[in-house]
């Protein structure tokens, strides 16, 4: 059996990423299946596109907030170089659209989470794939319930459009402010510091 388990403590999480040293990788792969990822609610949150069921027959592809993470080791990376590092995860977690008006006015408010989706860049087990990005659905026909694991999807599911739209290295990060604010800018990327002002 492979098995490749890589954590990331809260350590190094709260500490310069370039002085610790850890497993790089925050994701498990075991017998060619990936492991639901956890935790990613406290990642780098990326931005939201939505695609609500009422503007797509009903039925959306991925209905229909999809909030977009990615990990904080490959930020750093990101914020460093601009390019998405070998190991980089990417989340998108869909939401439903809940109300449809707010004090605030007409709009799409997220509800329920209904899905979980995720892309994979790794040399060492996507190599033969396009850009090694592979992509994995945890997501169930009647949104209720996610499955533990996922099996990579074949390159023209999901990665032929990927390779095709995207606007860096198969991420749609057109649809991403963080990502485009944070490319290769450093310390610019997070919005500000106190001691910039
Ligand atoms: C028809 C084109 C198309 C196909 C096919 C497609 N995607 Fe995407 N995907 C997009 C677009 C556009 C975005 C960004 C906007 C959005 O979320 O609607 C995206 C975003 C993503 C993201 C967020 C990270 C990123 O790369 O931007 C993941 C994860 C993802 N898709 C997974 C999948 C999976 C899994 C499949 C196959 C089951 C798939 N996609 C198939 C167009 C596509």
């Amino acid at each position: 059996m492979k098995r490749t388990t890589c954590m990331l403590t809260a350590l190094a999480l709260g500490t310069s990423f370039s002085s610790v040293t850890f497993a790089e990788k925050l994701f498990t792969i075991t017998d060619g299946e990936l492991e639901r990822p956890t935790g990613y609610r406290e990642w780098i949150y990326v931005g939201t596109p939505v695609t609500p069921n009422d503007m797509n027959d009903g039925k959306a592809a991925f209905p229909e907030h999809h909030n977009v993470y990615i990990d904080p080791v490959s930020w750093e990376h990101w914020k460093k170089t601009g390019e998405f590092r070998d190991g980089t995860i990417l989340i998108k977690e869909l939401v439903s659209v809940g109300a449809k008006s707010a004090v605030s006015g007409n709009g799409y408010f997220q509800g329920e989470y209904i899905g979980l989706e995720a892309t994979i860049k790794s040399r060492e087990y996507f190599g033969s794939e396009p850009g090694n990005w592979a992509y994995f659905s945890f997501s169930t026909p009647d949104h209720k319930s996610l499955t533990t694991t996922a099996k990579a999807f074949p390159a023209e599911a999901c990665n032929a459009c990927h390779a095709g739209a995207a606007a860096d290295d198969f991420v749609f990060t057109q649809y991403y402010p963080v990502l485009r604010a944070g490319k290769g800018t450093g310390a610019d990327a997070v919005g500000g510091r106190r001691s910039d002002l």
